[in-house]
């Protein structure tokens, strides 16, 4: 058979490879991806969603759904996300702050394209989400400047001495640089950035002039009430004299309704605004899945987004807690593990000098469990190189629970051959 009937056949992303998350043989702890039991209820709210959305009656001339959009995107799905974040974060969110983007990777790409210098830096938290690495990588003329990341977010100190060392005059763009992080429910690390800390980062983007893109994409999975999880832009107050506008809140509805109808939105400062819908994908051809937008600005006329949104906080929620209790009592001693409050992440790190490349052979031969290393969410791999992440998105609770007792049961194993290996090597050096 021709590798292209063999493609045409692929169901889903990780289809077609020896870790398929559908392969009921495995258990795949990489993946920040929703499984079919969560996934099963979109099928019936987006086939309502779109028989109103559709419906001759609308008010609105439906089959404009099915023309080029409007350059910020359609106006009902910026309302209803308006409506629904302001609500969320109790801060206001302005629907003419809106852009529409095919989710939060593209986005990402979008603002790489048309805001900053081509020769431009782009600073990263040392560790840090990996295909946002990816994506930067491919703008190969611009330079990677990683941060060091403390328990309350960005090191400022760190970055400071970075862009002064970096900082010139933008040449064809608006930033000559850009920070991109995830201030909230970090991931790989799971980390909440501190006010004081988004505090100083805003001072430092207005005082050397750099964009910062924030992933806002688990802001609303928080499961711990008291968490002050508001966003890195709200902080770039408007009211400020020095106010000019340093930040984009790239949110995506991947984590919270599904992956696949790849939807998201900016929120921006006007002059950001101002430059994104002049860029020439969005002039010449309007925004960016205008149809989706009419299907999703349906499902929060209905009410039926809100209620599947709680249903996938509350899953990941549980999801969540159980990983981190079971991994409390059952990490060999020694390892460390990040306690998140949100997000759908855990890091681990084990002692210096292990390696977690090993121990993920060991894991996938004799147990059948995968998970991501360190080495692929860092342009610095020795600084990660004893460290993996387990995602907790897609299996229930029991296989969650069975997953880290097997991966803790082989680490256990791993990490006593290990240590005896090199009590072998001391000893063979001392005696050589
Ligand atoms: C920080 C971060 N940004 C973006 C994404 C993906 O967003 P989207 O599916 O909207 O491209 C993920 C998914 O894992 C993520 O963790």
């Amino acid at each position: 058979m021709s590798l292209i009937n063999e493609e045409q056949k692929l169901t889903n992303l990780f289809d077609g490879t020896e870790w398929n998350l559908y392969d009921s043989k495995i258990l795949d702890l990489s993946a920040g991806a929703p499984d079919p039991d969560l996934l099963q209820h979109c099928v019936d709210i987006f086939r309502q969603a779109t028989e109103h959305s559709l419906h001759p009656d609308k008010k609105s001339n439906s089959s404009l759904l099915f023309q080029y959009g409007p350059k910020s995107g359609l106006y009902e799905v910026r309302l209803q996300i308006a409506k629904y974040f302001t609500h969320m974060y109790g801060s206001e969110v302005k629907c003419e702050d809106l852009f529409i983007t095919c989710g939060a990777t593209q986005g990402l790409n979008v603002i790489l394209s048309t805001l900053v210098d081509l020769n431009g830096y782009i600073f990263v938290d040392e560790i840090t989400y990996m295909s946002a690495l990816d994506v930067i990588r491919q703008f190969s003329s611009m330079h990677i400047i990683p941060i060091k990341l403390s328990e309350d977010g960005t090191d400022l100190e760190d970055l400071e001495k970075h862009l002064k060392e970096y900082v010139y005059k933008a040449q064809k763009k608006q930033f000559w640089g850009m920070y991109y992080t995830i201030p909230i429910f970090h991931n790989p690390t799971g980390v909440l950035f501190s006010p004081t800390t988004c505090k100083g980062l805003i001072k430092l983007a207005r005082k050397y002039d750099i964009l910062i893109t924030c992933d806002d994409v688990y802001n609303i999975l928080n499961y711990n009430d008291e968490n002050c999880t508001k966003r890195l832009l709200s902080y770039d107050n408007k009211r400020d004299k020095d106010y000019r506008g340093h930040v984009v809140s790239n949110g995506s509805f991947s984590k919270i309704i599904s992956p696949g109808i790849r939807l998201g939105w900016f929120e921006v400062p006007r002059r950001i605004k101002d430059i994104l819908e002049c860029s020439g994908i969005i002039d010449s051809a309007g925004c960016l899945n205008n149809y989706t937008s009419g299907i999703v600005a349906s499902l929060f006329e209905l009410g039926l987004a809100q209620t599947h949104i709680n249903r996938m906080y509350e899953t990941y929620k549980e999801r969540m807690l159980a990983t981190l209790s079971t991994l409390k009592k059952e990490l060999p001693v020694g390892c460390k593990m990040s306690h998140p409050e949100g997000g759908q992440f855990i890091w681990i790190t084990l002692e210096k000098g292990c390696s977690a490349s090993e121990f993920l052979k060991v894991c996938m031969e004799e147990e059948r469990i995968f998970f991501l290393i360190g080495t692929v969410f860092t342009v610095i791999p020795e600084r990660a190189s004893n460290c993996f992440r387990l995602s907790i998105a897609f299996y229930n609770t029991d296989k969650l629970e069975e997953a880290v007792k097997r991966m803790c049961r082989c680490l256990r194993k791993y990490l006593k051959n290990t240590k005896n290996e090199i009590v072998l090597n001391r000893g063979g050096t001392k005696i050589g």
